[in-house]
């Protein structure tokens, strides 16, 4: 049981003990205090509004670590999500996905759940989707993938590929609130709505259309949520929207532009 506290408490799932009743409340209370990482309960998700749900951004720069830290710090998570059975999601996995890329990489891309190639390779944005955003970044951006880091909201596919429900996304976000700490990126890259909508500023009834284009200054940090891959495979148009958010995310970066040979990525 201590062990499992302990656990509990390292990867941020302290919110998850509680909702549970495996930590008195006082004690949770105050560990919450302590950690950085204040992840809502799915009641307080359901009630609580734009403000008090600014929860999955730590403050930028809240956390040194060096390279070699951040690195192991990551692979400490990615070997912990192997091994969760926190929500259901565990049980149709193949392979759960952590996520991938530099440990400090200056932004991440956040999808939504693992596709079938994904969970089959364990990889995140593999699939004819990922395809795509590595033609972003690549082409778009002028860097390599290799450079970013990629994560999902959840990091076990959902059956079907059907949306993650709450409870599933309440369980599993306290480890991208812990890569998020430990990358500390300057720029966050929401890829469609699922994954939009856990960040501060950006309303749950919203969609990708009305909030994109903009940059929300959310604790340091700049998010910029734009459409998912996925939904540009569908209508190809969108794509020029998407390269209008990417250029913004260069500028954040302080980063030139590279040039297009006529078309977007
Ligand atoms: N779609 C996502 O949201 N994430 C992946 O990793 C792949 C497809
Ligand atoms: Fe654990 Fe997340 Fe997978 Fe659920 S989806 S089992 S919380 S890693």
């Amino acid at each position: 049981m201590r062990r499992h506290l302990e656990f509990l408490e390292e990867s941020g799932h302290l919110f998850v003990a509680n909702a549970s009743g495996l930590i008195a409340p006082e004690k949770t209370e105050s560990l919450q205090n302590q950690s950085m990482v204040k992840l809502r309960s799915t009641d307080s998700r359901d009630s609580a509004d734009n403000e008090t749900r600014r929860s999955l951004v730590s403050e930028r720069g809240e956390f040194k670590r060096s390279a070699k830290d951040k690195a192991l710090a990551l692979e400490a998570i990615a070997k912990k999500v192997s091994n969760c059975r926190l929500c259901r999601l565990c049980e149709g996995r193949t392979n759960a996905v952590p996520g991938e890329g530099s440990a400090t990489a200056r932004v991440m891309f956040i999808g939504e759940g693992p596709g079938a190639t994904e969970d089959e390779l364990g990889r995140p944005f593999v699939g004819r989707a990922g395809q795509l955003l590595t033609k972003i970044i690549e082409s778009g951006m002028g860097l390599k993938r290799e450079d970013v880091f990629i994560a999902n909201i959840v990091k076990c596919r959902p059956p079907e590929n059907r949306d993650p429900q709450p409870d599933e996304v309440a369980a599993c976000l306290p480890y991208l609130n812990k890569q998020i700490e430990v990358i500390d990126p300057e720029v966050i890259i929401p890829l469609g709505r699922h994954s939009m909508r856990e960040f501060a500023g950006v309303g749950e009834k919203d969609t990708i259309s009305r909030v994109r284009g903009k940059v929300y200054p959310v604790h340091g940090r700049s998010v910029i949520p734009t459409f998912h891959p996925a939904y540009l495979l569908r209508n190809p148009p969108e794509k020029v929207k998407v390269w209008a958010d990417i250029q913004l995310a260069m500028k954040e970066l302080g980063l030139p532009i590279p040039k297009q040979n006529g078309s977007t990525p």
